[in-house]
């Protein structure tokens, strides 16, 4: 973006010329735990220490917001002081170099800095703007990007980037809808998986990796009336069913921080909203990265009426959950006393402090404080492969919106092409608004790419016709846009008249989209519209080529114009990417992640709507639609064409009815009734008939890319389950409900073939099944009433019947913390210790359903257990026991969790015992679950079943199971049957219980 200010850090930070090791770290650690290291490093930290971890400034190099009122001598005497935590907008190996510098030098604990950088759609490599990038459903193709863009800013000092942008949104007056992935949760959920991956590999400390942003957090989109930074009106269900799924599977994702929003949401600023980032985000989703502000946002809360000044906003937005103050100077003036004065309290602080240093470890900081500021990383990038990577995507990204004739792909008979347009031969709109370092006229123009693709025997002529924007052009000044100089009109008739085939390129400019770009009109802005029709009456023969980055109101152009292809903003290789299509060398497959209107006023629109209670009548007036346009989109989400044609044969189900042991599957034929090879993104969508909560008309499920050759056939099957049907309902609870399903398949949202299928759960709903007993951990003691502590000696008598135990329990090893049962096991001197719990004689139960939310230590020679015993198990004893092992996870066997049936008959007996590999096992919260009746015992997690136990004969040889049992909780040590020793480094080690849940 345009350097706004040229006061670079280099300027600034005039300092001596120690050359900066791993060594100059104050704080090692020989210990190999992260937690271990963040708690180490945090002991030592005064309370000024801590605050200022919290507090992020601008570099003053490129501004992308209003400028603070702090100068830079104070910012660099802050540095030196450690009263920094991170910097956004410090560019170049040197510049943060210079910056460490400052903080390693200076400062007594020499904790280094993040730097942050709005790195959207590449650094240097520009490519596809988001929403463009998302119309290629190609998630390898956008996590390959996103690694380039990872690599580029590494080599440049960046390790931060404030990307993915996953904020559904629905409106295209919203100047920001192109940086998001559209308006589909499943399709920006996808995406922003991809983008993590891509941003953060396997592994932050790699230093061609950086970490990512799963901004804004939460609602950003949904401004209302398409207005930027505006107020936001939405339920508690639309939040979770819509907004909220991209988020949680980027948290799921691993996405080392999040980015708040500027909006409010049902009356409370996002940046304060306590909900939403500790309850949801820390609490229920067990994210351990940190939320740094949006620009400013904590004293914005002055402006929005909730805070009457500085302290007050700092004090609500740290105690709702909010780390990191990103330009805002609230947490750097006023969180020290509000700590002394306790309205804000020390342990609020050192939970965010702990998250920022934990991504600081994560990314080998503490190894390496300029580990990213290695200047021969740019040395050994090969932008020309990267180059090539975006001129695939790019092409990937183009949708073909209508091809009258098929006037498209060019045919040899034509020899004369004029290009014509405000865009035609633009080199820097294609690159976008948010364009890191891409250098301003960077890009390749589509008459470049024409110029560089056609043969030499087609000649090209060029007219420019108008302006479309004039004057000023940056990130942050408004865009003048041509509304009266139609003088080149003339020429570009002429140029027309004289041609076999126009080529027109139309839209919007780089500055029409973006941050503060939000338009009450999205059709072809200034004269173009005029430009379009003047031409049409000349030459007939048109291809409109629209360079834009929202949906635009083209409906004039989709009634006459007979070929129309979206290229939106494509980045540096676009002109190149839009001639592979226009000459066929690229069959497109693009489809749009977002709907076109007919007319701006249908904007919010989006395909996956409500029904409402009137959703049509062909007599009279009073339905839910319009007077004087049709309701449904011009072109609907999922639409898009290729050079060949697609015919989808009728569905064909497995089985009308799924259960949640028994997924379905449905499948069609596809083929390729066209001349070409292509390839076509199958789309899955449900629609769920009657539930506790009114739910959309349909909603994306599924996709694949399918290449057919021509002529060719291929039998797809896609396979739904119970998890796919699940949404946020009445229970404020994901849960799927029974009941009548139909599944739609096709091309687009709008054209599609359909089947119905029937849901039956167990009790027929969910919700039938009644909750009788459930233990949530709140409050800060175990609930006596509910629980005892089994403490004593090891083995045998607490030990698991000869499986090398060796801890000694004790209830002091047992606490409830944050709303979650903590046991903790722990090495003293020779002797390990740990915690057990069980109900026996206070809550005893005999048949349901039981869940259990867990979060599993990792570890070698750990075993986390969930159980349940007879009152009988001392009679009968250990294997005969007919005890139930909903969870057990032993160390020997890494991401793999087994449940298990104790019977005389059948232990050791395999049929008994699953183990389930289950990825990340010890990354986050697991639910398992447990559905026990007089005939059979089924486990899952996760919501998958796992296994289902049920003889043909029940005596009490094979089913023990006929009495009423207790639950058991314990974190034993040892116990690896031969497996890896116990590793002693890793002590302490917690198993956190959420909740038991028990349901008849
Ligand atoms: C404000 C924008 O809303 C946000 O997305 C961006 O990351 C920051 N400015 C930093 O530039």
């Amino acid at each position: 973006m345009k350097k706004m200010k040229k006061l670079n850090l280099l300027g600034f930070f005039l300092l001596g010329c120690f050359i900066a090791t791993a060594q100059d770290s104050a704080i090692k650690s020989s210990v190999r735990n992260v937690e271990t290291k963040v708690d180490s490093v945090l002991a030592l930290m005064t309370i000024e220490e801590k605050v200022g971890q919290l507090v992020q400034y601008n570099g003053s190099w490129d501004l992308t917001g209003p400028a603070s009122e702090m100068n830079n001598k104070q910012k660099e005497e802050n540095l030196k002081a450690g009263k920094v935590g991170a910097m956004l907008n410090v560019l170049s190996v040197e510049a943060t170099r210079e910056a460490q510098k400052l903080v390693m030098e200076n400062s007594r604990l020499k904790i280094p800095l993040m730097f942050g950088y709005d790195v959207i759609h590449g650094y240097t490599t520009i490519f596809p703007v988001p929403l463009a990038e998302t119309a290629s459903w190609d998630l390898e193709a956008m996590e390959r990007t996103a690694q380039i863009a990872a690599l580029e800013s590494a080599a440049n000092g960046v390790n931060w980037t404030f990307s993915p942008m996953i904020d559904v949104s629905r409106d295209a007056r919203w100047g920001r809808i192109m940086e998001g992935s559209g308006e589909d949760p499943y399709l920006t959920s996808k995406v922003a998986v991809a983008k993590v991956k891509g941003y953060q590999s396997d592994d932050l400390s790699n230093p061609q990796s950086i970490a990512a942003t799963a901004k804004h957090f939460a609602g950003y989109g949904f401004g209302e009336a398409g207005r930027d930074y505006n107020t936001v009106h939405i339920g508690e269900n639309e939040l979770h069913n819509t907004i909220l799924p991209p988020f949680e599977a980027a948290a799921k994702a691993g996405v080392a921080t999040f980015m708040n929003a500027f909006n409010d949401l049902d009356g409370i600023p996002a940046t304060g909203h306590k909900t939403l980032q500790r309850d949801i985000l820390k609490k229920d989703w067990d994210w351990d990265g940190f939320v740094v502000s949006d620009w400013g946002s904590i004293p914005e809360m002055i402006a929005h009426g909730f805070a009457k000044d500085k302290k007050e906003a700092a004090k609500i937005a740290l105690n709702a959950g909010s780390d990191m103050d990103m330009e805002g100077g609230a947490y750097e003036s006023s969180l020290v006393s509000l700590v002394e004065e306790r309205e804000v309290s020390e342990d609020y602080i050192d939970d965010a402090v702990r998250r920022v240093l934990r991504v600081k470890f994560k990314l080998g900081l503490f190894d390496n404080p300029y580990l990213y500021s290695n200047a021969k990383l740019l040395e050994e990038i090969s932008f020309e492969e990267h180059k090539n990577v975006a001129r695939d995507v790019a092409r990937k990204s183009i949708v073909l919106l209508k091809n009258e004739g098929e006037l498209l792909p060019i045919k040899e008979s034509v020899k004369k092409i004029a290009v014509i347009g405000p865009l035609a031969d633009d080199n820097d709109t294609p690159i976008g608004n948010w364009r890191a370092q891409g250098e301003s006229n960077s890009a390749v123009s589509l008459l470049e790419g024409l110029q560089n693709n056609l043969s030499e025997n087609i000649k090209i002529t060029y007219a420019k016709g108008a302006d479309l924007g004039i004057g000023e052009r940056s990130f942050l000044m408004p865009l003048e846009i041509n509304k009266t100089d139609t003088s080149g009109f003339e020429e570009a008739i002429n140029t027309a008249s004289e041609a076999d085939l126009v080529i027109m390129a139309l839209g919007e400019d780089a500055f029409q989209t973006g941050e503060g770009r939000s338009q009450v009109n999205i059709g072809l802005a200034g004269v173009q519209q005029e430009l379009l029709e003047e031409i049409y009456e000349v030459n007939q023969n048109v291809v409109l080529v629209l360079i834009n980055g929202r949906p635009l109101e083209i409906t004039w152009a989709s009634e006459n114009i007979p070929a129309i292809v979206e290229a939106w903003q494509l980045g540096s290789e676009s002109g190149n990417a839009i001639a592979d299509v226009l000459l066929g060398d690229y069959n497109p497959s693009g489809k749009l992640p977002v709907s076109f209107p007919r007319a701006v006023g249908q904007e919010p629109l989006y395909y996956n709507q409500k029904s409402t209670g009137r959703p049509s009548n062909p007599i009279h007036v009073t339905y839910s639609g319009y007077t004087d346009e049709k309701n449904d989109a011009l072109f609907p989400f999922g639409f898009g064409l290729s050079y060949t044609t697609f015919e989808y044969g009728d569905l064909t189900i497995s089985d009308e009815e799924l259960t949640p042991e028994k997924p379905i599957e449905v499948s069609f034929n596809l083929s390729n009734t066209g001349k070409r090879e292509g390839k076509e993104i199958v789309q899955l969508y449900i629609r769920d008939f009657v539930a506790s909560t009114t739910r959309p008309v349909k909603e994306l499920k599924g996709f694949e890319a399918v290449t057919l050759a021509p002529g060719e056939t291929k039998t797809v099957t896609f396979e739904i389950n119970e998890p796919m049907l699940r949404f946020y309902g009445a229970n404020k609870t994901w849960e799927s409900e029974s009941g009548e399903f139909e599944v739609f398949i096709g091309g687009n949202s709008r054209d599609l073939k359909k089947a119905s299928f029937n849901l039956k759960k167990l009790g027929l709903k969910a919700s039938a099944q009644e909750l009788i007993w459930k233990e949530d951990f709140e409050g800060d003691s175990l609930n006596m009433e509910n629980w005892s502590y089994e403490t004593g000696d090891g083995c045998p008598d607490l030990c698991g019947w000869g499986n090398n135990e060796r801890q000694i329990y004790s209830e002091d090893y047992v606490e409830v913390k944050d709303g979650k049962l903590v046991i903790t096991a722990d090495k003293v001197g020779d002797a390990y210790y740990s915690g057990k719990v069980n109900t026996k004689d206070k809550f005893e139960f005999q048949y349901g359903t039981v869940e259990v939310r867990a979060k599993l230590p990792d570890g070698h020679g750990l075993w986390p257990a969930i159980w349940m015993l007879g009152d009988n198990i001392n009679e009968v004893g250990w294997p005969a026991s007919g005890e139930i092992d909903i969870m057990e996870f032993v160390g020997r066997q890494p991401d793999t969790i087994h449940n298990a049936l104790h019977t005389p008959a059948s232990h050791g007996d395999t049929e008994n015992i699953k183990t389930t590999p289950v990825k990340n096992a010890t990354s986050g919260f697991h639910v398992f679950k447990m559905n026990w009746t007089e005939d059979a015992i089924t486990f899952y997690i996760d919501g998958e079943k796992t296994y289902t136990f049920s003889p043909l004969e029940k005596n009490e040889e094979t089913y023990p199971y006929h009495h009423p049992f207790y639950f058991l909780l314990n974190l034993a040590v040892g116990g690896n049957f031969g497996g890896p020793e116990v590793d002693d480094s890793i002590f302490p080690k917690q198993f956190l219980i959420d909740y038991v849940k028990v349901y008849k």
